[in-house]
């Protein structure tokens, strides 16, 4: 059983021996910046990109991504090319160039106002432009080409990260059928009802479908896209086997629930630093003893729940005054995909609402919400969840929430109690954590109170429970899992 970074790395040695390993992803890995004439670096917070980062780290390779960092180009050779981690080089990012026209129609575009609300389901309503298809079409091919020059005639094994990148496995099979490829769909797959109004749906499904494996984070989601391909294209489905057969060609379902590095956070909240930035968080914020501390943290993103959670601190003021002065919630929000005009609207209504809940509530001396705008590095984070008593993930529908299970595995003196949506993927591991449906104010407000007002030893018993989880399920295990299938598609495409 893969249970930490070393067996993982050994695992992927020996399975896929012999295969190029190549991740494609929208977002890359570490993206370089430029400060008073130094160039630096920073990596996307996210459980996936440290886990391909670690299995690239192992075996070598290549990570295609979209060259998005303020300096990017400034650090490449001729083909766009970087040795990371600059430290200690083990693999090669190749950054694929968009210029504006591309972005926005790939990455604004179809990507985020057609996929993004199409596969969440929070009413918001999604838009199919002719021309950001076109673009999405575009840049999925340019990451094909980018694919099939790295590979030149050897054998190869694709990691195809996320729904930036739908077409892609097709593209590369178009020209190379041996070529392996797998696919990670990061967030939920819908039923078929909400899923056929797409336009493209065909072509979608199609592309998904010339995978060898296509994995979700929950079963459910893997349910919705057999049940979403049995509506829509000619295909047959082996229940058995979990697989889809259309045009000659079979693709394995499968479900891994993404994790965290449970022994990496749980060991360095304690560290000396964690404990000075948690210290001088408190001095920045003005956090004082003895109140409670209610934590969020999110990307500024509509599937998060965000006015809900405000508007549910709001009632929660109303229904229970006595808790005035005796807690405050502070909110780190992410800036995220700004040139959308619905994340623009969300951070105004956002702003209104802290506004509107701080006047209404505020003593002299105190004001319930501290709302931050500013993305925290990894570091950062730890000390963060350091101070939460109570952490509130809200969202309206999630692929997995990875907040939730840093958090929990953060909290090893068992002091904590996780308020958590019903509509995360999250929730169906979790569940000894503190459930609520987030359109329900009302009961979302008493929830609240019920974390605060826990019993310690209900906390106790419910964290030990909640951290056993995790601590069974980590990272490692999630990318053991893909491997070791993986590794079963490779067998059975040789015997093919
Ligand atoms: O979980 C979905 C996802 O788009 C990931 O692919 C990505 O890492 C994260 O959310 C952040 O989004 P973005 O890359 O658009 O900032």
């Amino acid at each position: 059983m893969v249970t930490n970074k070393e067996k993982l790395q050994k695992l992927i040695r020996d399975k896929l021996k012999g295969y190029q390993v190549i991740v494609a992803s929208n977002r890359e890995p570490y993206l370089h910046y430029m400060r008073e004439g130094k160039i630096g670096y920073l990596r996307p917070a996210g459980g996936a990109s440290n886990t391909l980062d670690s299995i690239l780290k192992a075996c070598g390779g290549t990570w295609i991504a979209y060259g998005s960092g303020p300096a990017d180009r400034k650090v490449v050779d001729e083909e766009g090319k970087v040795r990371l981690p600059p430290e200690d080089p083990r693999y090669t990012l190749k950054r694929i160039w968009l210029n504006k026209e591309e972005a926005d129609g790939y990455y604004y575009g179809f990507s985020n106002q057609a996929l993004w609300p199409l596969c969440h389901i929070v009413y918001t309503r999604p838009i199919f432009r002719h021309s950001d298809w076109q673009y999405y079409q575009k840049v999925n091919r340019m990451f094909a080409e980018a694919v099939l020059k790295e590979v030149g005639k050897g054998k190869a094994f694709v990691w195809i990260q996320d729904y930036h990148l739908a077409l892609l496995a097709k593209y590369i099979k178009e020209q190379r059928k041996d070529i392996v490829c797998t696919q990670f769909w990061h967030i939920p797959w819908p039923n078929p009802e909400a899923f056929r109004i797409c336009p493209m749906k065909k072509e979608i499904l199609e592309g998904l479908l010339a995978n060898d494996m296509l994995a979700f984070h929950v079963r459910y989601y893997g349910e919705n896209f057999i049940s979403t391909v049995e509506k829509e294209i000619e295909a047959r489905i082996d229940k058995e086997k979990t697989s889809i057969f259309s045009r000659g060609h079979e693709t394995m379902i499968r479900a891994f629930a993404i994790s965290v590095d449970f022994q990496k956070i749980s060991q360095e909240i304690d560290s000396e630093a964690t404990q000075e930035r948690a210290r001088r968080f408190k001095e920045e914020f003005s956090l004082s003893e003895g109140v409670k501390i209610i934590l969020g943290l999110d990307r500024v993103d509509y599937t998060k729940g965000i006015p809900e959670r405000l508007r549910a601190i709001n009632r929660f003021l109303e229904k229970y005054p006595e808790y005035k002065e005796r807690f405050v919630f502070i909110q780190m929000g992410a800036l995220s995909r700004v040139h959308i005009q619905q994340y623009r609207d969300l951070n105004d209504e956002i702003n209104e609402l802290v506004e509107q809940i701080n006047w209404r509530h505020s003593t002299e001396s105190w004001s319930p919400i501290i709302f931050v705008r500013r993305t925290l590095s990894f570091a950062e984070t730890l000390a963060f969840y350091r101070l939460g008593d109570v952490c509130i993930v809200s969202s309206l529908h999630d692929g997995m929430n990875i907040v939730a299970k840093e958090y929990l595995s953060a909290k090893n003196n068992l002091d904590g109690a996780l308020l958590l949506s019903r509509f995360t993927g999250a929730a169906r591991e979790l569940t000894d954590a503190v459930l609520i449906n987030p359109y329900h104010i009302e009961d979302f407000a008493d929830k609240i109170k019920l974390a605060l007002s826990m019993p310690k030893e209900e906390r106790v018993e419910r964290m030990k429970r909640l951290r056993q989880v995790i601590a069974e399920n980590d990272i490692y295990k999630w990318a053991g899992k893909f491997v070791n299938e993986t590794a079963k598609t490779l067998k059975s495409l040789r015997r093919g």
